[in-house]
């Protein structure tokens, strides 16, 4: 959220806590990503977009040392401190909330950490429920306390809200702004949603053939809301930059049309 903040320190003065140059990966003959570029900030929160199969997934993975594959081709620099927070929330059945928060922290404040950060996301008094007593939106607040208790330089989000309710979406923007206005981690956040992409971002990506083929800063006046002309003009250019065309589409631009892949 470093466009946030009105520092006298803008994003572009520091040192980037990503950055990739000419990355490539192919699966097969199909070359998926084809010298890509993209550099992060600290505390820079980053949407990424494109449409299904554009290589989100397979840039995701590579940042979280997943793929182990990619290490050869270009520049890939990421921090050692990454979370990952996935749409499923992937907690451990077998654990109480509270041990799944704190599993592998050391150091003797272990423990009051992972209830801080239960309590950060508003499940302060449920720390020794199992994950079955939990709706998916908790289960989603969960998964972000795991990550954000270990306070990572950066955070990847791979559709984090895809599977939740419209309202509990919208509670859970809320909740990521403030979390990561506190904890300032750089964050990529992976997204089909347009919306939510204005809504969170201090920039938006576009991946199209293999490639970064859109990079746009989201400024808007605060509170970003989807009335103003600026949002709508935004939201139109990711859109087009996504092979959406509104008018050949004749549907009217409303916020329920940001859902694309
Ligand atoms: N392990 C793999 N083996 C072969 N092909 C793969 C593999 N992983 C990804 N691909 C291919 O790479 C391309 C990009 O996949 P990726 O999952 O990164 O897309 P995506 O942008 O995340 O799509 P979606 O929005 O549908 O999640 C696809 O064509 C996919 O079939
Ligand atoms: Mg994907």
């Amino acid at each position: 959220m470093a466009a946030h903040t009105g520092g006298l320190t803008t994003a572009k003065d520091l040192a980037p806590t990503v950055r990739i140059e000419n990355l490539v990966r192919s699966f097969g003959a199909r070359q998926v990503l084809d010298g890509l570029e993209l550099s992060i900030v600290p505390g820079e929160f980053v949407a990424l977009l494109g449409r299904s199969g554009s290589g989100k997934s397979t840039l995701l993975r590579a940042l979280a040392r997943l793929d182990h594959e990619v290490a050869g081709s270009g520049e890939l620099a990421a921090p050692d401190h990454v979370s990952v927070v996935f749409q499923d929330a992937r907690l451990l059945p077998w654990k109480r909330l509270l041990d799944d928060v704190v599993l592998g922290l050391t150091g003797p404040d272990a423990e009051q950490r992972g209830r801080t950060a239960l309590a950060e996301v508003g499940l302060d008094g449920r720390e020794r429920a199992w994950p079955v007593e939990l709706s998916g939106g908790e289960q989603q607040r969960v998964s972000l306390a795991r990550s954000l208790v270990r306070e990572p330089q950066l955070l990847l989000a791979a559709e984090p809200f895809g599977a939740l309710d419209a309202l509990t979406r919208i509670r859970m923007h809320i909740l990521l702004r403030r979390l990561c206005e506190r904890h300032r981690p750089a964050v990529l956040l992976v997204t089909h949603d347009v919306d939510e992409a204005i809504v969170l971002a201090d920039r938006m990506v576009v991946l199209d053939q293999g490639r970064i083929a859109a990079d746009l800063p989201v400024e808007l006046p605060a509170p970003r809301r989807h009335g103003s002309p600026e949002y709508a003009a935004l939201r139109d250019r990711v859109l087009a930059q996504l092979g959406v065309d509104l008018v050949e589409e004749g549907s009217p631009a409303r916020p329920s049309d940001g859902n694309c892949t």
